[in-house]
């Protein structure tokens, strides 16, 4: 539904990656789906008193699992992309281990079609670094481009061959895409299902060492020191590769980098009892990995949030630790586990709003992530101290698979809108 112009009155107007950051109490005016007005006392068509509740940019997530094409039994566009609104997302970035692979412009061309027709929000598709993700050849990266895509991945499995990923590297720079790695040795994962140390030594299951993950961001920055290309690390879950990146924007290397809000909120201590919804790929650390991930989001190393949505059903769960497949959905958990760390005085409340909108729009050269007057009207209203309660019925995704279920958090989007359209509206209250 269209609210047309609109007011969000009295709201704390909350731009903090903005070159002049905003933070006031204010007004903002809506009309033709741009932001045309900040200020006190704003009057034009309907009103919405957001008192108490932060008004900011659509947040942005840079790492979603819609399964379509393919995969449709798990999630699809139209589910995954009502999942967002609901977590307040205004725009995602899809994963290419569809079936087909994203490898060829006719996919990507696909998913941008029907993401118009279904998508409640943005979708801008991630293509294949290789073809099929079988880490041989390149995939049509430059095609692809052409047909929408804003990165290149293999995600869910590692450029392995370094020459291969020096071509990668040097052939995404020609299209100025970055190239995103799912950093993980699998040479020295052997095929772990959870991290290698004391708790799974007690349970009893194979783990990885948190080395296969910075050993091989450790090869790409060498990599990319030589190409000079774009590269962002996916999923970043250890001590060793947040001083890695650290390290690396030191001495200026173009590198992002992202973390989820699991490997923030959980320990493999979650794995203790065997539940496969705490299976993720890469897995759950340690409590000393965690503290360093959330210094290295609060000091801006860390660049941003993405989730890492990843949507399994029963088929793919309710099996053995091992034979599970890895992955937790994170659309709609991941506000209230973020704001709970705000909550909490562990993670400065700026910096969390930042990491999920412009930081993440500045890491993949995407347009949003603020809410400048002339700006695009992609805006998420949010209640810091609402309750929610991650439940199966009133999750939008089609799966169900996250260890969250049951729990009661804190803070929530209560209102999405995408060009000023309203896409979410927990409370009904713009029809
Ligand atoms: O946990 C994960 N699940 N990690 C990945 O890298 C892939 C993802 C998936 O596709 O399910």
């Amino acid at each position: 539904m269209d609210p047309g112009d609109l007011v969000l009155r009295g709201g704390r107007v909350f731009d903090p990656a903005a070159a002049r950051p905003v933070d006031q109490a204010g007004d903002v005016r809506i009309a033709h789906g741009r932001i045309v007005e900040i200020g006190r006392g704003l009057v034009g068509g309907r009103i919405l008193d957001v008192r108490d509740l932060w008004v900011v940019p659509g947040l942005i997530d840079l790492h979603v699992h819609l399964r379509e094409p393919g995969h449709e039994y798990k999630e699809d566009i139209e589910s995954g992309t009502r999942a967002a609104a609901a977590g307040g997302f205004t725009a995602i970035c899809c994963m290419p281990n569809t079936r087909p692979v994203n490898h060829q412009r006719t996919v990507t061309e696909l998913i941008v079609r029907r993401a118009r027709e279904v998508g409640a929000v943005r979708v801008r598709p991630i293509g294949a670094i290789t073809a099929g993700l079988e880490g041989k050849a390149l995939a049509d990266i430059g095609d692809m481009k052409e047909g929408g895509i804003v990165a290149v991945s293999d995600d869910g499995r590692p450029v392995m061959n370094a020459g291969l990923m020096r071509r990668a590297l040097e052939y995404a720079r020609t299209f100025d895409l970055p190239v995103v790695q799912h950093a993980e040795d699998l040479d020295l994962a052997e095929g772990g299902a959870m991290n290698e140390g004391a708790v799974a030594t007690r349970i009893g299951i194979k783990g990885q060492p948190a080395c296969a993950e910075s050993a091989m961001v450790a090869r790409d920055l060498e990599i990319v020191e030589w190409t000079g290309a774009r590269y962002h690390v996916a999923h970043v879950s250890t001590a060793r590769t947040v001083a890695l990146v650290r390290e690396a924007k030191r001495r200026g290397l173009p590198v992002t980098c992202e973390v989820t809000p699991h490997h923030l909120a959980l320990s493999d201590e979650a794995c203790a009892h065997y539940d496969t919804r705490t299976k993720v790929m890469p897995p759950l650390r340690t409590a000393a990995d965690q503290e360093a991930l959330l210094e290295g989001l609060g000091d801006g190393t860390i660049d941003c949030i993405a989730t890492d949505h990843a949507p399994h059903s029963p088929v793919e769960k309710d099996v053995e630790f091992e034979c599970a497949a890895p992955g937790m959905l994170g659309l709609e958990t991941a506000l209230p586990i973020i704001l709970d760390f705000v909550r909490m005085g562990s993670l400065d409340e700026r910096r969390a709003i930042a990491a999920l909108t412009g930081a993440p729009a500045r890491a993949f050269g995407l347009s949003g992530g603020g809410l400048a007057v002339g700006a695009v009207a992609d805006v998420c209203v949010i209640d810091p101290e609402r309750p929610v309660t991650i439940s199966a019925d009133e999750l939008s995704s089609k799966s169900k698979n996250t260890p969250f279920l049951g729990q009661t958090l804190a803070g929530r989007a209560v209102l999405t809108l995408v060009e000023g359209r309203c896409v979410y509206d927990l409370d009904g209250r713009t029809r």
